[in-house]
């Protein structure tokens, strides 16, 4: 399967895996982590046989063309070769960094917006896109912090990146609602300052408030892809779509992981609100 639905999609988590294969439920497009595939050859096998039936989407969460060290190259073989046995419909990775030579983070940390740090970030997207053979979206962070040093704002740095490596973008709208409230920021306005014409995807994921040790008076909201979509990212979508158009939607749930059904049924929402935005076009 090789052309994209904008019916919206699901993110496949492995606990998924077998039920999906089972039951094959009604879902325009599943995305994977291909981190989790490649030392696990009974899950690669059962999503091979998914790509038959479902347009699959690769986001990577290891490539990390924030390190100032290099990319992996090793690994961005192993992604290729994946990504030639799964035919994905696109292939994404985040704007962060989560290595430092051979060691690997479990997170995605924060780059500065720096001329410095684009010139890296630049170089490393073209290897990641000449690696893969295939263009690669990048996906705006979940912020909790900023630099100092930063010179531009994350809107401007993101559309200098498209015009230097031709990369595309997704657009996390929940990592907007995140960000906006950790940082003080009006969301709207990030939407409207978006490259919108870079935009080939977006993403949807639950967040969950906790209590800011620094600032015990104040509420931080962490990205943990644990819950339901909250309201805030559903009235964020309905503007991005307005300003974006139609786009191909991945809901996000990584833990505490919901039933399956349960899981599709955010994605039937999305859809919902996306006809919705469709037809007010359309009138
Ligand atoms: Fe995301």
């Amino acid at each position: 399967m090789t052309s994209i639905s904008h019916h919206p999609g699901v993110g496949l988590r492995l606990p998924h895996l077998a039920e999906m294969v089972v039951t094959r439920p009604t879902a325009g497009w599943l995305e994977v982590h291909p981190e989790n595939f490649l030392a696990n050859p009974h899950a690669a096998e059962l999503l091979t046989e998914l790509s038959a039936h479902y347009p699959i989407s690769l986001h990577t969460v290891g490539i990390s063309v924030g390190s100032a060290t290099g990319i992996d190259c090793l690994h961005l073989k192993r992604i290729r070769d994946f990504a030639d046995r799964i035919n994905p419909i696109l292939v994404s990775g985040h704007l962060a960094w989560s290595a430092y030579k051979n060691e690997y983070i479990n997170d995605l940390l924060p780059l500065p917006y720096t001329e410095e740090a684009l010139r890296i970030v630049s170089a490393h997207v073209n290897q990641v896109q000449d690696g893969l053979g295939r263009p690669y979206l990048i996906e705006n962070p979940a912020s909790y912090l900023g630099f100092q040093s930063s010179t531009m704002r994350e809107t401007d740095f993101l559309s200098e990146l498209v015009q230097r490596t031709a990369c595309q973008l997704l657009c996390d709208v929940s990592n907007v609602v995140v960000s906006a409230h950790n940082m003080d920021f009006d969301p709207y306005q990030y939407i409207d300052d978006f490259p919108a014409g870079a935009v080939r995807e977006v993403h949807l994921g639950g967040y969950t408030p906790e209590a800011d040790e620094a600032t015990p008076s104040a509420e931080l909201w962490i990205d943990t892809h644990a819950a339901p979509i909250a309201e805030p990212s559903w009235d964020l979508y309905v503007y991005a779509l307005r300003r974006f158009g139609p786009r191909p939607t991945l809901i996000e749930w990584d833990n505490q992981l919901p039933s399956l059904p349960a899981l599709m049924n955010e994605a039937a929402y999305a859809n919902k609100i996306a006809l919705e935005v469709g037809h007010a076009f359309a009138r």
